[in-house]
């Protein structure tokens, strides 16, 4: 019987001398130095290669000396201590078999290339040090926001891809139909007999679910057909939106602090490899930045405050800033990077640039809203208390220039019990930009959508 695969994560934690070692990966690079060749050997199981060392005694040496980098591999041999510096063992071929040669035109040879050409190439991108670095801090990420909601027991709930509703009313939403491009026939022949989208979040859907449930979570993908071409907007991502009933704003900004802190720890202490590849490679602090934050208590002020401290800071800032104006990027940035120095809670904002669900302050001009905004990110999380009261919500998607129709089912959990709620939307593509320090959130996603580019 064959002895079964060694992750090359494992085999390099082994101790010296193993003999039978079996791996199977893809090779990074291939060095022929005449009597013996080198091959740097990486199944994605960690950041290091494996180094395989072949002599003329192996069988199929002269194939093994024409091998091309990229080139996938499985090699049997004895794992011994490792003269070269820089890895403790290394792996002395006894037999090497070739599964599946690359052709030489393979794009990932030793020079680095911009992650712009990386882009171009993301059926491929993967086989890099960065973006194997990225792929597995992101999965590690996943599992660590579903920790977190279990511990706490939080129902996971699953909620639609296909709406009928726009949560943020927003409109920037992606019609889902299947009537031919360019048909004339009305919505109410078409496959749900009404106009569908894509969803924008799950938050409608995962507040009924609290109403019953109490504490719940969705993460799942969301669509927004906005047009902006920056480098943290997709028009596809995913989001993680908790909903807790029986809670208010102050208890939302406790479970986001606690989440996002318990999401950084985990990187910390689990992905330690690839974030110290990260903070070599990729952005120099990163580690004591996580750590910092970490450690610190968020700050929390109003929008009120916010635009005080934005008025009065002598920035020259793009776009100007007044009681009622959104807050840009810039704005956003100055407050969590120049000004508190740590990730800050924005709170209370301006009614008329929040959603319609957001629960009414008594001032009659604010709603219970909240943003958390960290270095170098701006707005991680958007958040709110809900309005649970019927005739307040009724007004509130009146005035947003909804139907009321449209809400009923969402205005009956208003009206047959109805219980003070509050939740979060974090986008996790920014969390992924934060906890590696890519600056694009396009290299932070498998396979990213943006206006324009949907390949693969
Ligand atoms: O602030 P947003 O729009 O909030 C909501 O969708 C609420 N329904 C959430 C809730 O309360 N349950 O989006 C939440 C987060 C943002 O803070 C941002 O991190 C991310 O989602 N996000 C995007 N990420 C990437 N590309 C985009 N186009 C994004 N739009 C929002
Ligand atoms: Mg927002």
């Amino acid at each position: 019987m064959q002895t079964p695969r060694t992750r090359i994560s494992d085999a390099l934690a082994l101790e010296p001398v193993q003999s039978g070692v079996r791996i199977k990966g893809w090779l990074r690079t291939v060095r022929d130095s005449k009597k013996v060749v080198f091959l740097q050997v990486n199944d994605g199981s960690c950041l290091a290669n494996l180094q395989v060392v072949v002599n003329p005694e192996v069988d199929n040496f002269e194939d093994v000396r024409k091998l091309t980098t990229g080139s996938s591999v499985e090699v049997v041999g004895d794992l011994i201590p490792s003269p070269a510096k820089g890895q403790s063992v290394e792996l002395k071929a006894t037999g090497v078999q070739v599964i599946g040669r690359a052709d030489p035109s393979f794009p990932l040879q030793k020079k680095r290339h911009s992650f712009e050409y990386l882009r171009s190439i993301a059926h491929l991108r993967v086989r890099s040090n960065t973006f194997g670095a990225v792929f597995r801090v992101r999965s590690m990420l996943a599992q660590a926001v579903h920790e977190f909601f279990a511990a706490r027991k939080f129902v996971y709930v699953h909620t639609p891809i296909i709406t009928g509703s726009d949560c943020e009313g927003a409109g920037e939403m992606f019609r889902v139909t299947t009537l031919p491009a360019g048909s004339s026939t009305p919505a109410s022949e078409d496959f749900f007999g009404k106009p569908t989208f894509l969803t924008v979040s799950g938050q409608l859907n995962g507040e009924t679910f609290a109403m019953g449930l109490s504490d719940i979570y969705t993460f799942g993908p969301t669509f927004r057909a906005e047009n902006s071409n920056t480098a943290r907007h997709v028009a596809e991502f995913w989001m993680i939106e908790p909903e807790m009933a029986w809670s208010d704003l102050d208890d939302d900004a406790d479970l986001a602090e606690a989440f996002v802190k318990h999401l950084l720890k985990s990187a910390l202490e689990r992905s330690s490899g690839d974030l110290e590849f990260f903070n070599k490679r990729i952005d120099r602090g990163l580690i004591e930045r996580l750590q910092h934050v970490v450690d610190a208590d968020f700050v929390r002020m109003t929008y009120a405050e916010a635009v005080k401290i934005l008025e009065r800071s002598k920035q020259s800032f793009e776009y100007p800033v007044h009681f009622g104006a959104n807050l840009q990027a810039e704005h956003e940035r100055y407050l969590t990077e120049e000004h508190v120095g740590r990730p800050v809670f924005v709170v209370d904002y301006p009614k008329e640039i929040k959603a319609f669900y957001m629960r009414r302050n008594d001032d009659g001009r604010t709603v219970a809203a909240m943003d958390l905004l960290v270095p170098k990110i701006g707005e991680l999380i958007g958040g709110s208390q809900r309005e649970e009261r019927q005739d307040v919500l009724e007004q509130a998607i009146t005035e947003a220039g909804l139907g009321l129709d449209e809400y009923a089912w969402y205005l009956d959990t208003r009206r047959f019990g109805t219980a003070p709620h509050a939740g979060f939307g974090l986008g996790f593509e920014r969390l992924v930009m934060y906890v590696t320090g890519m600056e694009n959130i396009r290299d932070v996603l498998p396979f990213p959508r943006t206006p324009r580019h949907c390949e693969f």
